[in-house]
């Protein structure tokens, strides 16, 4: 693996059952990037990030996580590694009995930081950088659903990883947390030189934030390149699919999506 790689897919074949997901799937992730992917529903999005955590196996080929091949690798092995690696989950998945503090502080605790001190600072803080200081008190049913997202986000990088990824983080909200949950994305590669992995249906938003934009089709990776250069990619697919997803945005901002406010300071 590259020196200025943090993760690879190298010939990576999954199937489930008969359903054959992925053929021959290979993508190199550079260090402190931004990578975009995008493909239609149920390509393999959400199942590519959840092999880097090794919550799913795969049925030949390597992954390559931080130099390690985690091919095989059981629960014991795979926990040092996804020390390495925050996911911010589709849907948030907070543990709903637990305060906002609690669920941010559950992965620190979970290694071994039990100073209530150190973890009431680092819950302010991250909660700070989410745009949500001072509500450690409250439990997951009284946040909206974008509230939720920032608390996941939160909960992801308070120990700041090496690698975060990001499952459709900004499906579902409003415009003025869509630029606030973009400009974090892109403010914690500056601050922490953070890798973001984000999968997305959110044009705007992935052109906004990515370095490269990659496309799963057919079960593998069929364009990844720098984000001006894969809007002209020739690829078929790749054109079919960039011309629905603008007539998409097209339609919504005619229908039902408000102007963009300035973000409040
Ligand atoms: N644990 C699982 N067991 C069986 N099949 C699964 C499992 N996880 C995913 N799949 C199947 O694998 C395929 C890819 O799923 P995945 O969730 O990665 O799609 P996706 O690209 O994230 O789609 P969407 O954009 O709708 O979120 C789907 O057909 C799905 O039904
Ligand atoms: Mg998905």
């Amino acid at each position: 693996m590259a020196e200025e790689e943090i993760v690879r897919f190298e010939h990576v074949r999954k199937a489930f059952g008969s359903q054959q997901v992925f053929v021959d799937l290979s993508l190199a992730i550079r260090h402190g990037e931004i990578i975009t992917l995008m493909g239609g529903s149920g390509c393999g999005k959400s199942v590519l990030l959840k092999m880097i955590l090794g919550l799913l196996s795969w049925d030949a080929g390597s992954v390559i996580v931080d130099g390690d091949d985690i091919s095989g690798w059981n629960e014991r092995a795979m926990l040092p590694v996804r020390r390495k690696v925050g996911m911010v989950f589709q849907n948030g998945a907070l543990f709903d009995s637990l305060t906002v503090f609690e669920n941010i502080a559950y992965p620190l605790r979970e290694r071994g930081n039990n100073d209530r001190h150190k973890l009431s600072e680092r819950v302010a803080e991250v909660l700070e950088m989410v745009g949500l200081p001072g509500i450690e008190h409250k439990m997951p049913a009284e946040l909206s659903g974008g509230m939720r997202k920032r608390v996941s986000l939160a909960r992801a990088v308070a120990e700041v990883p090496k690698v975060l990824l990001y499952d459709e983080p900004t499906t579902g909200l409003d415009p003025v947390n869509v630029r606030r949950i973009n400009e974090l994305i892109i403010s914690l590669r500056q601050k922490l030189q953070t890798t973001s992995i984000v999968v997305t249906h959110d044009l705007p938003s992935a052109y906004m934030v990515s370095d490269r934009l990659a496309m799963i089709a057919n079960g593998r990776i069929i364009a990844v390149d720098d984000t001006p250069r894969f809007r002209h990619n020739p690829d078929p697919i790749v054109q079919e699919f960039l011309t629905a997803m603008d007539t998409n945005i097209a339609t919504n901002i005619a229908t039902n999506i408000a102007p963009t406010q300035p973000l409040p300071a």
